[in-house]
């Protein structure tokens, strides 16, 4: 399927009361306000004095999906600020959802209880559902299927600007589960807004992105180059984004089988082709793609500043929906 947002509403600078739904709502401009909003969320994380710039306010978590980073990282975000949570994981079994609640409904009654709803859920589209479901309050997408995860994306542009001070004339290799991937699917987004982006797309053809989203993306501007071996990776490459081969989106586990960990980072590949600058990312969790001997190359950043912006982000964030920047 497509990932095709049609309905957006753009940010246009103004990001108070507005649902978080896919990256095609952001310019250059918004992004540049999210991070400049989140280097001082991180200042505001290293202070031992708390927060209380959300005091007051309620953030409903609601995942029908697993999550360890997107989960924790909002819970701790809206914690630093001040703010309380109501926290619910496996909603089909912890919620009315068990006796059958629609998604509107469930939607509405949270809405009634706080001031914004952070969602996770296995089909494409449905955080967008949630939104036109809700009329008070905003819903951030925390992935929507294999659609979006447009907050990842965020961390992931902190992430490579944080590094090389920029986000135009970026090249990068990303890697892995192309097709299913909602994380790659935002940040194509994202990095197309620059000028001078070039991407080259290593997958087995079985996972590669649909031809609909390949010509869709590449009309934005952004080169998307199509490999099926790591010896095509260009050398020195800006950044990699490995991402796991996504078990949950296959109808049989034979399919997932032939496919899983077909491309490995190794310490011999970041020999090969990594350079002194290149940094090595992946939004994790990671299940073999990336071999616990690459941890310690400090090029590796998914344990460390990836995984932090991913707080400090979801900081800025409900900082801005809720009108407190
Ligand atoms: N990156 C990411 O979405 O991780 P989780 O599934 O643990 O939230």
């Amino acid at each position: 399927m497509a990932t095709t947002n049609n309905d957006v509403q753009k940010i246009n600078g103004n990001f108070k009361g507005k649902d978080i739904i896919s990256l095609d709502q952001f310019s250059t401009k918004d992004i540049d306000i999210v991070l400049n909003v989140t280097a001082e969320m991180k200042d505001i994380a290293a202070n031992a004095k708390p927060s209380q710039l959300l005091q007051g306010n309620i953030v409903t978590l609601i995942f029908y999906e697993p999550s360890s980073r997107t989960f924790g990282s909002f819970a701790a975000a809206v914690k630093q600020l001040g703010g309380q949570t109501i926290e619910i994981q496996d909603p089909q079994h912890f919620s009315s959802v068990a006796k059958g609640e629609t998604l509107e409904d469930t939607m509405r009654v949270f809405e009634a209880y706080s001031d914004a709803i952070v969602i996770r859920h296995p089909q494409t589209g449905t955080a967008a559902k949630a939104a036109a479901a809700t009329q008070f309050v905003p819903i951030l997408n925390a992935g929507d299927g294999i659609g979006e995860h447009p907050t990842q994306a965020l961390l992931d542009l902190a992430t490579i600007n944080e590094k090389h001070h920029r986000l135009d004339n970026l090249t990068g290799v990303m890697a892995g589960d192309l097709l299913n991937g909602r994380t790659i699917h935002s940040l194509i987004r994202g990095l197309s807004l620059y000028k001078g982006t070039t991407l080259y797309l290593l997958s087995p053809k079985e996972l590669k992105l649909t031809k609909e989203d390949l010509d869709n993306f590449s009309k934005r501007g952004v080169k998307l180059i199509e490999i099926e071996s790591e010896n095509d990776m260009p050398e020195n490459a800006d950044f990699w984004y490995w991402t796991r081969v996504q078990k949950e989106r296959f109808a049989n586990l034979e399919d997932y089988e032939k496919v899983k960990n077909r491309f490995i980072v190794t310490p011999e590949l970041m020999k090969k082709k990594a350079g002194k600058n290149t940094i090595l990312m992946h939004p994790l969790p990671r299940i073999g793609e990336i071999l616990p001997e690459v941890d310690s190359d400090p090029r590796a950043v998914y344990l460390r500043s990836e995984v932090r912006n991913g707080m400090y982000v979801r900081m800025a964030l409900l900082a801005l929906i809720l009108g407190k920047k």
